[in-house]
């Protein structure tokens, strides 16, 4: 998709279109400049989080950040980084991360976030847990007024063993927001995460009334490992749009 800026008068330069892809490279570039020499940083995946990698790769080849330890969220993120030169390690090594830097699917006006369309939820959470500053970059359309509400997937990542009776389970304690509970594929196989897991996708009718409740719910479901709801976790939020980039804090 792109954004067009406005219309022009004919004596002005034409109006700059600004695809959603350049309105994501702006606010990974803009969660770059937190980053410090010395840091220990959470590499997040997707297509907004590539452009923060490939910007930290970029200042650290021309040597304006140094002493860089990289966290990869993903196998994907992981081979990108070691292609830029980019020092990792692990949460074995290095419990606490300085800074973690992804994108999200959704974003609440609470910065409360839905994570994980991209498959590596898991990853994901366990390193922007562990992480002092955790900072989301999202082109304006990952905006909501709730989460799960806009008609798309909240992954779920749940163990291969009798998946169809963890997807059932899961479906029955949102059968109140009119919850269909669906196997990601690929192609016709089951997507298979970096953790040898599968995700199952909730599409719900209705919004979650109470998110902290719904989230415990899911955690208590055994064959569940994790869900892509990432409450209260992200201190930052850029957004990048049309109009700019705007920064909210916690
Ligand atoms: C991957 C994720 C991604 O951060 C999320 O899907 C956003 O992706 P993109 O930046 O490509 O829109 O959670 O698991």
């Amino acid at each position: 998709s792109s954004v067009e800026t406005g219309l022009s008068p004919l004596s002005s330069p034409p109006p700059v279109i600004l695809t959603q892809d350049e309105l994501k490279k702006i606010a990974a570039y803009k969660a770059v400049e937190f980053v410090e020499s010395g840091m220990v940083l959470g590499l997040g995946t997707g297509s907004t989080a590539k452009h923060a990698v490939d910007r930290i790769g970029e200042l650290l080849r021309q040597g304006k950040l140094t002493n860089i330890v990289g966290i990869p969220t993903s196998k994907k993120t992981h081979e990108q980084a070691v292609s830029l030169g980019i020092p990792l390690s692990d949460l074995d090594s290095y419990p606490v991360v300085d800074l973690a830097i992804d994108g999200a699917d959704e974003v609440d006006p609470f910065m409360n976030l839905v994570k994980g369309r991209g498959g590596s939820l898991l990853r994901e959470k366990m390193v922007e847990g562990a992480c002092k500053k955790f900072v989301v970059i999202v082109d304006e359309s990952k905006l909501v007024p709730h989460l799960g509400g806009s008609g798309l997937a909240m992954p779920v990542e749940v163990v291969p063993y009798c998946w169809k009776f963890t997807a059932k389970r899961l479906q029955d304690l949102f059968e109140d927001c009119g919850c269909v509970a669906k196997l990601r594929t690929t192609g016709e196989q089951p997507f298979v995460t970096d953790n040898g897991n599968y995700v199952i996708d909730l599409y719900l009718k209705k919004d979650i009334d109470d998110l902290k409740v719904a989230s415990d719910n899911i955690l208590r479901l055994a064959g569940v490992v994790e869900h892509g709801m990432f409450l209260d976790m992200a201190t930052t939020v850029i957004v990048a749009s049309e109009l700019g980039v705007t920064i909210r804090n916690k």
